[in-house]
C-alpha cells in the first residue's frame, strides 16, 4: 500500500499488521496497524513509528515521499514498543534527527534502547515551529502510560493522540467513514475496555483539553483516522471515562457438570422476563478480552463458578484478575454457582466483587450438587429482584 496524504503535506506512512491476533493478552481478530505520520515542512517531521518488524514497510513508504535520511524531527508521543520499535532503524538512517518527547518519554527510550539520542524534551504547552506549521504538545499521563502525550497541529486542525481513540483494525481503509461507525465503534470500545478502562479520570482531563481544540481530524496510532465521527467518538470516550453503562446485564460463567450453567440460564430467563437485556458469556468459549467490552456496556454483572479444589475455576479467576485490573466502577455485582462440598468458589467471587467496590444488592447463590426445582424457583426470584435493583 502506498503512503496516503491525509492533509496537504501530511502523510500516513505506518505499518499494517495483518496477522496480529494477540496483543499482550488482548485478542485482535481484525489485526492492527501502527500509524506513523510524516509531515513535509521546512523541517521534515515523523510522528511515531511502528513495531520493529514493520520498520522496512514504514521506511519504504517514507522513501516514496522523501529520503528518510532527511528527517529532522522524530516526535515520540509514547515509548511502548509498538510505536517506538522502529526508532533505532530511523535514527540509524536519519543520524542528524532530533527526538522530540516528554521527559518520561526520554527516560523510557533510554531504558528500552540504551541509546542517548539527541533529544528535545517537551512539556504541556510547549510549541515547536517546523515551518508553516506549529506542533503543540500536551502531556496525557496514564492515557495510558506515564510518558503518553499528544501532538496537535493547529494549522491543519489535526490531533495526533497516539493510543487514545485507537482501534485494532488492519485494513486498506484509512478513514472511519470508509469502514462505518458500527465496526469502528465496536473496535474503539474494545480497545478502550482492554487498554484505557483503568484511567477514566486521566481520560476526562485529556478530553477537557481536546474539546477546546478546533478539530477536523483525529489520527490515532492504531486503526483508522477519525474525520467523520469525531463528535461521536469523543462523546463515547466521555461516557466510558465516566463509567456510564446501560441498563443491561452480563452473565459470565463457567461450569463443571452443568449446575452453574443451569443457574446462569435461570438467571437469564428471570432477568429477561423482567425486561432486562442479557448477554451470556461462557468462559470456555469466550476470551476474557472479548468479554470486557460487555463489562464496559453493562450495569449489572453476574459471575458464576463451581468450586474446584477449594476455589473458583481458573477460567473465572483469570477473568476476575483481568477485570479487577481494569477497575470498572459504578456496577452492580452478583456471585452465583454450585459446589459438592466446601463451596469456596462462589465466596471467592463475591469477595472479588466486593473488592471492586460494586454495589451488591443480593446475597450470593451457592447451591449443592444439582439444583432442584424449588431452588431454581428461588434463583428466578433473585433475578427479579436484581432487575428491580437495576
Ligand atoms: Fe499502542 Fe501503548 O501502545
Amino acid at each position: 500500500m502506498q503512503p496516503l496524504e491525509i492533509k496537504p503535506g501530511v502523510y500516513w506512512v505506518g505499518g499494517i499488521d495483518w496477522n496480529l491476533r494477540y496483543f499482550h493478552g488482548y485478542q485482535t481478530p481484525r489485526g492492527s496497524t501502527y500509524n506513523a505520520y510524516l509531515i513535509l515542512d521546512e523541517k521534515i517531521t515523523l510522528v511515531d513509528t511502528v513495531k520493529h518488524y514493520l520498520a522496512g514497510e514504514m521506511l519504504e513508504r517514507i522513501g516514496k515521499i522523501v529520503d528518510p535520511r532527511r528527517i529532522d524531527y522524530l516526535v515520540v508521543n509514547h515509548v511502548e514498543m509498538d510505536h517506538s520499535g522502529s526508532i533505532p532503524a530511523v535514527m540509524e538512517l536519519a543520524s542528524g534527527a532530533k527526538i522530540v518527547t516528554s521527559p518520561k518519554g526520554k527516560q523510557g527510550l533510554e531504558r528500552h534502547y540504551g541509546k542517548s539520542w539527541d533529544c528535545l524534551e517537551v512539556n504541556t504547552g510547549d510549541e515547536l515551529k517546523i515551518g508553516a506549521r506549529t506542533l503543540k504538545f500536551v502531556q496525557t499521563p496514564m492515557v495510558h502510560w506515564p510518558d503518553s502525550m499528544v501532538t496537535y497541529i493547529p494549522e491543519d486542525r489535526l490531533l495526533l493522540p497516539n493510543d487514545a481513540f485507537g482501534q485494532h483494525i488492519a485494513s486498506v481503509e484509512r478513514f472511519d467513514d470508509e469502514l462505518g461507525w458500527n465496526i469502528v465503534r465496536e473496535e474503539a470500545a474494545k480497545y478502550y475496555a482492554n487498554i484505557v478502562f483503568p484511567y477514566g479520570e486521566q481520560v476526562n482531563k485529556a478530553l477537557d483539553v481536546v474539546e477546546r481544540l478546533p478539530l477536523e481530524m483525529i489520527a490515532p496510532s492504531h486503526g483508522v483516522i477519525w474525520r467523520t465521527y469525531l463528535k461521536e467518538i469523543r462523546e463515547s470516550y466521555r461516557q466510558w471515562a465516566n463509567h456510564e453503562s446501560e441498563r443491561r446485564a452480563l452473565i459470565v460463567y463457567d461450569t463443571m457438570w452443568g449446575s452453574t450453567e443451569k443457574i446462569a440460564q435461570v438467571l437469564r430467563s428471570g432477568l429477561e422476563e423482567a425486561g432486562v437485556t442479557v448477554t451470556m458469556r461462557f468462559l470456555q468459549t469466550n476470551h476474557i478480552s472479548d468479554i470486557v467490552p460487555d463489562v464496559l456496556r453493562s450495569k449489572l454483572i453476574l459471575i458464576g463458578t463451581p468450586t474446584l479444589n477449594n476455589g473458583m475455576l481458573p477460567t473465572v479467576g483469570a477473568f476476575l484478575t483481568y477485570v479487577k485490573g481494569l477497575r470498572p466502577k459504578n456496577r452492580i455485582g452478583f456471585a452465583f454457582g454450585s459446589y459438592g462440598w466446601g463451596g469456596q468458589g462462589v465466596r471467592q467471587v463475591a469477595e472479588a466483587i466486593g473488592e471492586m467496590g460494586w454495589e451488591i444488592p443480593e446475597e450470593p447463590i451457592n447451591l449443592r450438587y444439582v439444583p432442584d426445582a424449588g431452588e431454581l424457583a428461588q434463583v428466578k426470584a433473585v433475578a427479579g429482584r436484581l432487575a428491580e435493583a437495576l
